[in-house]
């Protein structure tokens, strides 16, 4: 992963822990309406894939397990991982895209409840992506992949021969000749592998996204509400096809790009048909960037008034993160895929603890207040939910207190140790795990490995029964907190 050259070390802190008195009494423990749905605290587990999915995108044991375990901390709320609304091959990324996934999805959303006594809400966050191919082989790529189109064997001056010669005199020039005649697209293809945009209007199936996706969006948003969830979020934030209509890069001259107001018009008509299909009383969301933080992205301008327009729309609430794009993301090995977090906008979404003068804590804390602000001065009530850095009560109370966001997004500290916020509520903080924002576990995401954590990950290993990962080395979920049973009963 890309790191800021100063390279400073940042050191997680408990810092202030609260007394069971005071913890009742917080902002951070209180409830709060998203829309219809009420959350007991303002504890938030964001999305995070942990590739326990199989081949067909389904729930497993190990994903219903990894939930739970979530669930067993009584978080406000859990975000079910970037799930897919297309049935289509998708690696073992969960799928929403059939019915036949409903019974699967029900059963994780009971366990949700029955692991955390009913106290967790569950919501489940939706994708689309578009084609990434791995990085080629140069030797495939100019035998198989590259299109010889007439103006780069004019350019080349290859016109008069055979396809096959063509091809072996163009891999023949080497890196510099390659470079020389290949146009930007097909550089790029051979650099980091194919990868389409939704600037690519030449493909049917690209210009066809606006007429399909809300559709695909609705029916899942369906499914979702029949499995058991109480809302979705909309994925609409990082490298992914939502995010690239809101992008200023995003220069499609049908009427879906360019302006402002013609990038936003595809995620407000999935909104608007996700809204139609689902009724007024279910919850809806998406999930966008304060900052896509790339050259020539979208700003923190752009999120405020996107989330504006999310907010007159009738979301029932916004969760912001920011920049992971493929737009900076380093070059892959041959046969590996890029990975939108790997550059300097991947660093934005998961800061680490080797970091520039800001640090990698709250680093988007300003910019998720600022659009906060503009929504609240619209006269619009919509709850925005902050993530990034924020491991400790003090942190999360003060961001309430300044008004900066409603509820508190926990990704990485809720990974580390899944029981912190229902520790901190029993007054028990001083025996939260922190996060130590090393990115371990993002390392394992890269590599579509089961995630885990490694403070918790060889913990225990005698445990009857104990699930481990693939390669037999790391235990699946952390293992259980044993509060003493006189703090468990005040938790009643
Ligand atoms: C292993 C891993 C998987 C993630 N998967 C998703 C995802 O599916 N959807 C999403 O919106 N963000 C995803 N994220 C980003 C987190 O939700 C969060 O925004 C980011 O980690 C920063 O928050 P933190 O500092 O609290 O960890 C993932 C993060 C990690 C570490
Ligand atoms: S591996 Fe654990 S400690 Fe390291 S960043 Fe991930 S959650 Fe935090």
């Amino acid at each position: 992963m890309w790191k800021p050259a100063e390279r400073i070390k940042f050191f997680p802190a408990r810092a202030s822990v609260p007394s069971r008195q005071q913890a009742l009494a917080s902002r951070l423990f209180s409830p709060v309406q998203l829309g219809p749905l009420a959350l007991r605290h303002r504890t938030w587990v964001p999305a995070m894939v942990p590739w326990r999915s199989n081949e067909d995108g389904e729930v497993t044991k190990d994903v219903i397990d990894w939930y739970a375990r979530f669930a067993r901390g009584q978080p406000g709320a859990i975000v079910i991982e970037a799930t897919g609304i297309r049935d289509v091959p998708s690696g073992p990324l969960l799928r929403i895209g059939d019915d036949r996934y409903i019974d699967g999805l029900r059963r994780l959303t009971r366990a949700v409840q029955e692991a955390s006594g009913g106290r967790t809400r569950l919501l489940i966050q939706i994708i689309d992506f578009l084609r990434i191919r791995r990085r080629p082989d140069p030797q495939v790529f100019f035998q198989r992949h590259l299109v010889l189109t007439a103006a780069l064997l004019e350019r080349a001056g290859l016109k008069d021969e055979t396809d096959a010669q063509a091809r072996e005199k163009l891999f023949a020039l080497g890196p510099e000749g390659w470079r020389q005649l290949l146009d930007a697209r097909d550089w790029e293809a051979l650099q980091y592998g194919a990868r389409e945009q939704v600037n690519d209007l030449h493909m049917p199936h690209i210009q066809e996204l606006p007429r399909e996706l809300p559709g695909l969006f609705a029916r899942a948003s369906v499914r979702a509400r029949e499995a058991g969830f109480d809302g979705v979020e909309l994925h609409y934030a990082h490298a992914y096809t939502m995010a690239s209509f809101l992008s200023a890069t995003n220069r499609r001259g049908d009427g879906y790009g360019g302006s402002r107001e013609q990038r936003i018009r595809l995620p407000l008509e999935v909104y608007a048909a996700v809204r139609d299909a689902v009724g007024a009383d279910y919850a809806v969301g998406c999930r966008f960037l304060a900052d896509e933080c790339i050259t020539g992205g979208s700003t923190l301008e752009d999120a405020t008034w996107y989330g504006m327009q999310f907010a007159r729309a009738g979301m029932d609430f916004l969760s912001t993160s920011r920049g992971g794009k493929f737009d900076d993301a380093k070059q892959p090995g041959i046969g590996q895929a890029a990975y939108p977090y790997t550059g300097r906008s991947g660093y934005e979404c998961m800061p680490q603890y080797l970091s520039d003068a800001q640090g990698p804590f709250g680093r988007n804390r300003e910019a998720t207040a600022h659009i906060r602000q503009a929504i609240r001065q619209a006269g619009l009530n919509t709850p925005v939910v902050c993530t990034g850095g924020i491991h400790n009560f003090e942190m999360a109370e003060s961001m309430l207190a300044a008004g900066q966001c409603d509820v508190v997004g926990t990704a990485r500290q809720s990974l580390a140790d899944p029981d912190w916020a229902l520790k901190t509520w029993l007054g028990q903080g001083d025996q939260v795990r922190l996060c130590e924002y090393t990115n371990y576990c993002e390392g394992l995401d890269q590599k579509h490995k089961q995630v885990t954590c490694q403070l918790w990950d060889r913990m225990e290993m005698d445990e009857p029964g104990l699930r481990l990962s693939h390669d037999g080395k790391r235990r699946l979920v952390a293992p259980a907190w044993r509060p003493p049973t006189d703090i468990i009963a005040s938790a009643d």
